[in-house]
């Protein structure tokens, strides 16, 4: 079940509505990390590259957090946006919602955030529309954005001093 926002010219909004069903579960009876993963993945490729017009590859994933478990027979919203863009690459931040159906109570299951880049039937990267920002709401997503692709560098080279000098990167 997928829907769109009808005001979002530029695209860049994707809802998806699943049904948490008995197949997804794993050994404790709760649906199993995988299939979150999973269903994720497929969101903001969708989201992604529908935006770009064209296709899209996951570069990075971030703050993938399981903290509460999802139940079977929950349903599970999935919203996702293109907070921001670069030359070809773009992130997509991901909330996810679980709601019982019957009782119709919802909760914040996640929030994690993709980093998509656009490539062509090459797989060479290839330019994305720069976002436009309408609102303070797509300014916060956007700032928040850049902060978290500079937090991203700064990771990645701390990660890469501590492989290369486990005992000395401090
Ligand atoms: C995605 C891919 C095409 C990028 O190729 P590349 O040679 O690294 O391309 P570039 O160096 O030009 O970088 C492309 C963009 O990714 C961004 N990028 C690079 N490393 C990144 C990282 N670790 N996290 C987020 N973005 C990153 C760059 O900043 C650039 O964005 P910009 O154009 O907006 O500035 C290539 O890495 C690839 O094919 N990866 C595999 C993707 C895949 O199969 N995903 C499924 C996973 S199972």
């Amino acid at each position: 079940m997928d829907s769109y926002d009808e005001h979002d010219e530029q695209h860049k909004t994707l809802h998806m509505t699943v049904l948490a069903t008995p197949d997804m579960a794993n050994f404790s009876g709760h649906v199993h990390g995988g299939v979150l993963l999973r269903l994720l993945d497929q969101v903001a490729y969708a989201c992604a590259s529908r935006y770009a017009h064209a296709y899209a590859v996951t570069m990075s994933v971030d703050q993938v957090v399981f903290r509460e478990p999802v139940n079977v027979g929950e349903l599970l919203m999935f919203d996702a946006c293109v907070n921001y863009t670069g030359r070809t690459s773009m992130e997509v931040g991901c909330r996810v919602i679980a709601e019982t159906v019957i009782r119709g109570s919802s909760r914040h299951v996640m929030t994690c955030y993709f980093s998509m880049v656009a490539v062509d039937d090459d797989r060479k990267p290839v330019e994305v529309p720069p976002v436009q920002i309408r609102n303070e709401t797509e300014q916060r997503r956007y700032d928040a954005a850049v902060l978290r692709r500079d937090f991203r560098k700064e990771i990645e080279r701390r990660a890469l001093e501590i492989r290369q000098n486990p005992t000395h990167a401090g």
